[in-house]
């Protein structure tokens, strides 16, 4: 399914939508009630959802840490019928400019060879490996890219 959408500000009014995306998007790690409550509602923290005729069709967050002027990706995730849209991207770049940091970093599963697809086309470059990282032992790849122009 495609269709145009819009890249607007997330908040805690989101809570149902986020929840339920997070849950079908990662069944393996998707958040519990207090983290999903957290990303919407703590500070330094940039939310951005896609919208689709009035739906949650996307959501991105960005944890900004000054002090290390960087910002990490926490979460994205894009509903299945949604994908391959481009939603991720403008999620990504509008993210991008709105943390206002010098490098954006992120971790991803060593086989979500859909979203390394993505960082790599955008620009995210290999930084490392954390080990057995996720539930399942699976590995994190860390990526990282520095921003133009900050
Ligand atoms: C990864 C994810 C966010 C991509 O969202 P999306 O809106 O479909 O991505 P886009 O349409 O913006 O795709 C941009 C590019 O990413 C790459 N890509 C996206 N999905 C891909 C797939 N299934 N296989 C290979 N490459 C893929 C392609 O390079 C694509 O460009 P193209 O369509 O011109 O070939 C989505 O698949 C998703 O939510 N997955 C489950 C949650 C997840 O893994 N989140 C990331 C955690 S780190």
């Amino acid at each position: 399914m495609t269709g145009s959408f819009q890249i607007v500000d997330a908040s805690w009014r989101d809570f149902n939508e986020l929840r339920q995306l997070e849950n079908e998007c990662f069944p393996l790690d998707a958040w519990p009630f207090w983290d999903v409550l957290g990303i919407l509602t703590l500070p330094d923290v940039v939310r951005l959802k896609a919208v689709t005729h009035g739906k949650m069709t996307g959501f991105i967050a960005g944890d900004v840490r000054r002090h290390e002027g960087a910002g990490w990706i926490a979460t994205l995730a894009v509903t299945e019928g949604y994908r391959r849209n481009g939603i991720a991207i403008a999620l990504i770049t509008t993210l991008e400019i709105q943390m206002n940091v010098k490098k954006v970093k992120l971790c991803v599963r060593r086989s979500n060879t859909a979203a390394i697809n993505l960082y790599h086309k955008l620009g995210y470059q290999d930084k490392g490996v954390w080990e057995k990282y996720y539930v399942g032992n699976e590995d994190a790849l860390v990526l990282e890219k520095v921003l133009e122009g900050v």
